[in-house]
C-alpha cells in the first residue's frame, strides 16, 4: 500500500506585520479566508490523504468553522508561539503514524498554492526524503553586516522558500527531536531545521510558483484580493 500524506496548514501566527487585530489567515481574499484557500488546495488534491491545521491560540472555534467543510480535514490544533512549536505541536498529532507517512508543512497564508506545485513536491518525496520549494530571485540578494555589504551570492545561485515544505516524516521527526534538545534551537521554517540538525540529508528543491505568495503586510492583501478576483498568472 503507497504511504499516507498529510497536509498539516500552518496558521499558529497572530499576524503582526500585518497588523489586522486578528490573524491575517481569517482575513477574506476573493470572498472566503485565506486559510479555507490554503486547506482548499491540499482537500481538493487526490495526493493528500489527511489535512492537519494548527490554530492560533484563542482562535480554535474559527478555525473549527472554516475547516468543517473539507472531509480531509482530521484534525484542528492549538499551535505554539514560534512557527517551529506550531510543526511540533503537529507532529504530536502524528505520533501514531508510520515514519514511512509522506507530510507536507504549508504557510495558512499562502492561499494560492496549487496542485502542479504540490505535485512537484510529492514527485521529488520519492526519491528525497526532504523537498522545498523555491522561486528565483530577481532582485540581487546580499549578505549584510553592520550596514556594509558582507558577500554576494552569484544571484543565479540564489533561491527564495516557499512552502509547501515535504518530508518523510520519520526524518523531520528525528530532526525535531535534535532541535528541541538544542538550546540554541532556532530556525524559520522546517527545511532549516533538517539543514541545521541533520545536515547528511539533502534538501530536493523544486519549483514553485509567483503566485504562491506569502501574505505578510498590507500591500500583500491588496495583491492576494487581486490574484483571487482576476485569476492573474
Ligand atoms: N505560524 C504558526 N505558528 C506560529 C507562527 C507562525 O503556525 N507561532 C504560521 C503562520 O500562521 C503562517 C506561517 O507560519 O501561516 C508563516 O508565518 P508568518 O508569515 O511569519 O505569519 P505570522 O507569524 O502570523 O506573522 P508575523 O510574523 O507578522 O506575526
Ligand atoms: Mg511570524
Amino acid at each position: 500500500m503507497a504511504a499516507r500524506t498529510v497536509a498539516v496548514v500552518l496558521a499558529g501566527g497572530v499576524g503582526e506585520r500585518m497588523g489586522a487585530g486578528r490573524p491575517k489567515q481569517l482575513i477574506e481574499v476573493g470572498g472566503r479566508p485565506i486559510l479555507a484557500h490554503a486547506i482548499a488546495a491540499f482537500d481538493a488534491h487526490p495526493g493528500i490523504g489527511e489535512v492537519v491545521v494548527v490554530m492560533a491560540a484563542g482562535h480554535l472555534r474559527e478555525a473549527g468553522v472554516i475547516a468543517a467543510p473539507f472531509r480531509r480535514v482530521t484534525g484542528v490544533v492549538e499551535g505554539g508561539a514560534t512557527r517551529t512549536a506550531s510543526t511540533v505541536a503537529a507532529l504530536r498529532v502524528l505520533e501514531d503514524h508510520p515514519d514511512d507517512t509522506r507530510v507536507l508543512f504549508h504557510d495558512a497564508a499562502r492561499p494560492f498554492v496549487d496542485a502542479p506545485v504540490i505535485d512537484r513536491v510529492l514527485d521529488a518525496l520519492d526519491g528525497h526524503d526532504a523537498v522545498a520549494v523555491g522561486v528565483p530571485s530577481p532582485d540581487t540578494i546580499v549578505v549584510v553586516e553592520d550596514g556594509v555589504v558582507a558577500s554576494m551570492p552569484p544571484r543565479e545561485t540564489m533561491s527564495r522558500f516557499q512552502t509547501p515544505q515535504g518530508f518523510r516524516l520519520g526524518t523531520i521527526r528525528k530532526a525535531y527531536e535534535l532541535a528541541l534538545a538544542d538550546p540554541a534551537l532556532r530556525a524559520t521554517d522546517d527545511c532549516g531545521i533538517v539543514h541545521r540538525y541533520l545536515p547528511d540529508v539533502p534538501i530536493r528543491v523544486v519549483a514553485g510558483s509567483e503566485r504562491n505568495l506569502k501574505v505578510t503586510q498590507p500591500l500583500d492583501a491588496v495583491v492576494a484580493e487581486h490574484l483571487a478576483q482576476e485569476d492573474l498568472p
